[in-house]
């Protein structure tokens, strides 16, 4: 591929292409609150730690006298759409914290790499900003899903992502409290909580808010900062859940393919088919939520034994490098999304960093394929027959 006949010119990429270094390297760079944030996980970290394992436990038996003129071709079909590529960025909230330019610098690089930027409700930037910075890349809004009380803010919120361009909504299931996170509790810290207001751009910029905190406090969001930051945490992560029932209201007020992340379970993937949305992401949230948690490949195989022909199956948590996205592809998903890899780019490169963590991604599993002798990442080529599992 280019960018390992780039290598070969001795052209120096901006760092590492040793993936398992990035983490490290980063951290470097980082304040102790943004290190604890972005690498901790939910309680002893078991959750995350079986999520590197699973991939382990699973091998790519490569096939030789293949017969290749061209390297693979590594796209993917989703939402009724094909991609050239078969990543995502994943949403990730308040990215200013890792870099001044934060989402906007990853945007940018997803649309120059042609890979999809989903935005976070989250975010350190409003909707409007990232989706100029993302120009005419493909781009997917994520909700944190106020409570139904506040269905004119879930409104508003989804109007403007429908007007920036955001084609397809990822709704996060498993975040309506932040999960027991060690490293944040040690360190005193909550993004979203800064006087520096990083961690609410879309609520402070969100009209239908404004008017929700004047009827509540008697008074303007720019009168008491302190109170309104407090109050959009509160909204975006009300502490209780929905039900399968309120998903209707997000059908009525979204127009385009509804995806449900962090499912684990086969029965929640069966009943996310039943009412009717467009695809599920089997995500535990990079571990950040649950302790004591299933490895998210862990249990790919059997939701897409269950309804991979019904839905579009997206998977996250713990993918670390090419052979990692062969594995979650060859076991069933369409498409695969990146998490801390792309920030640690964000925090060791800015723009350029989190185009090299996607190009190095993708250059890594397109030769991982070509080896094994698996002419593209389609169900055809990369399925279960290329994969054997290791004993334990
Ligand atoms: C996340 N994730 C996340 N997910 C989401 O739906 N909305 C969000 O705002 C965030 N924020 C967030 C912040 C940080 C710092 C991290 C690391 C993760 C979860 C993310 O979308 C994804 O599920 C995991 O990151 C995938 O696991 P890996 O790739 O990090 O192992």
């Amino acid at each position: 591929s280019s960018i390992y006949q780039k290598g070969l010119s001795y052209q120096r990429p901006p760092f590492t292409f040793k993936p398992l270094e990035w983490e490290s390297l980063a951290a470097e760079r980082m304040s102790a609150d943004s290190k604890g944030y972005v690498v901790g996980s939910a309680g002893t970290g078991e959750t995350a730690n079986k999520n590197r394992a699973a991939f382990a436990k699973w091998s790519i038996i490569p096939r030789r006298l293949i017969k290749t003129t061209s390297l693979p071709e590594i796209s993917a079909s989703v939402l009724g759409q094909k991609l050239p590529f078969p990543i995502a960025c994943a949403p990730v909230g308040v990215q200013r914290i890792f870099n001044p330019d934060g989402e906007e610098a990853a945007a940018s690089a997803a649309a120059k790499q042609n890979v999809p930027y989903i935005m976070s409700t989250a975010s350190s930037t409003s909707i409007e900003d990232v989706a100029r910075a993302n120009g005419d890349g493909v781009r997917w809004f994520q909700l944190y899903w106020p409570p139904n009380e506040q269905n004119d803010i879930t409104k508003s919120i989804l109007g403007r992502a429908q007007k920036a361009g955001f084609s397809a909504l990822f709704v996060t299931l498993d975040t309506y409290i932040l999960g027991w996170r060690p490293s944040d509790m040690d360190n005193g810290y909550n993004p979203f909580l800064r006087s520096d207001q990083v961690g609410v751009a879309i609520g402070l910029t969100d009209p239908v808010f404004h008017d929700h905190f004047k009827k509540k406090h008697g008074k303007a969001v720019e009168e008491d900062m302190g109170e309104a930051v407090a109050e959009w945490t509160h909204t975006v992560f009300p502490g209780y859940s929905h039900s399968f029932e309120d998903i209707k209201f997000l059908q009525q007020h979204w127009k385009g393919p509804i995806i449900l992340k962090g499912i684990q379970s086969v029965e929640d993937a069966q009943k996310c088919v039943e009412i009717g949305v467009q695809g599920i992401v089997v995500s535990n949230h990079g571990g950040r939520q649950s302790d004591g948690g299933c490895s998210s490949l862990g249990v790919l195989p059997r939701i897409v034994d269950a309804v991979g022909n019904k839905i579009d199956i997206f998977f996250d948590s713990g993918i670390r490098c090419g052979a990692d996205i062969a594995k979650a592809l060859a076991l069933g998903a369409k498409m695969c999304l990146i998490g801390r890899p792309y920030i640690y780019g964000l925090a060791l490169g800015g723009e350029e960093g989190v185009s090299h963590v996607l190009k190095a991604l993708l250059g890594d599993l397109e030769l991982t394929l070509h080896l094994a002798g698996i002419c593209s990442s389609s169900q055809e080529h990369l399925n279960r027959s290329v994969l054997t599992k290791e004993d334990d």
